[in-house]
């Protein structure tokens, strides 16, 4: 049964302090966010993944405004009674934060998002605090950042030193205080995440870092099972890419056969 209560960023907090766990996933597309709203999603996340999911490119460098402002609209078109928070896309927001506003407020005023999220830490503390400053909530993101894979190399597990440990937990801290209303933290050590989540107050939201944050996101098209070979920290609930294909496979063959159009299917 879809839960009809109002849902609203807000509650995001309330999940935490009762110690109720947060779900969010990803919707590129109206039909998406239609059916899962029909779900229990705290909140839905378009987010600059749809350059790979979507788009077909390797990173999500290649990702733009005015692609995040379409799929952002797009998005908050099929969901319902469901906030949606959008992705502000590489360089977007590094600038300067007078830009930073002027680009989160186009998500939030043109595409109608309930607040961006923005992947950094110390380097974006200005733009963080500007935005909220511009009312626009805001969600945090640290431990692995997509949008630094040109320094980082590879996309792997982030935080295994005791120093780069700290690094993230500072970030995390400063987030905090730059007025985050919750931080997703991607690809971290669970102790780390455990750690982090004890001691903030605002929520975590986990993506590859074990079961003890407040909640947790998962890219829709990998938990579906869209591709081949799922990513380590992907559990996949079922092989769409396979009922897909084979679906496919059976309307060529019924074709080729005759047997369809049959009467039922034609006028
Ligand atoms: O871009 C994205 O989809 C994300 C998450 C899944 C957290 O940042």
């Amino acid at each position: 049964m879809p839960n009809m209560k109002k849902r609203t960023l807000f509650l995001l907090q309330k999940k935490k302090e009762k110690n109720e766990k947060i779900i969010s996933l990803t919707a590129y597309d109206a039909l998406t966010a239609a059916w899962l709203s029909e779900c229990d999603i705290d909140f839905l996340l378009v987010g600059d993944s749809l350059g790979n999911v979507v788009a077909g490119y390797e990173s999500t460098l290649p990702v733009t405004m005015d692609q995040m402002a379409y799929h952002t609209e797009i998005v908050v078109r099929g969901a319902v009674n469901v906030p949606v928070v959008a992705d502000m896309p590489f360089l977007s927001y590094e600038i300067n934060p007078e830009e930073a506003v002027r680009n989160a407020g186009r998500l939030v005023k043109q595409s109608g998002a309930a607040g961006v999220k923005i992947e950094g830490g110390m380097n974006i503390i200005h733009a963080v605090k500007k935005i909220t400053a511009a009312h626009i909530p805001v969600l945090g993101h640290t431990g692995l950042k997509p949008q630094t894979i040109l320094q980082l190399g590879k996309y792997n597990v982030q935080g295994k030193t005791p120093d780069s440990a700290e690094i993230i937990k500072e970030e995390a801290r400063a987030l905090q205080e730059a007025g985050v209303f919750a931080v997703v933290l991607e690809c971290i050590p669970g102790k780390l995440a455990q750690e982090i989540t004890e001691e903030l107050t605002i929520p975590t939201i986990g993506i590859g870092a074990g079961k003890n944050c407040d909640g947790q996101i998962l890219v829709t098209h990998d938990l579906l099972g869209w591709y081949e070979k799922p990513k380590h920290f992907v559990k996949q609930y079922s092989n769409f890419r396979n009922t897909a294909i084979t679906s496919v496979q059976k309307f060529i063959n019924e074709v080729n056969t005759g047997e369809f159009p049959d009467k039922n299917h034609s006028f």
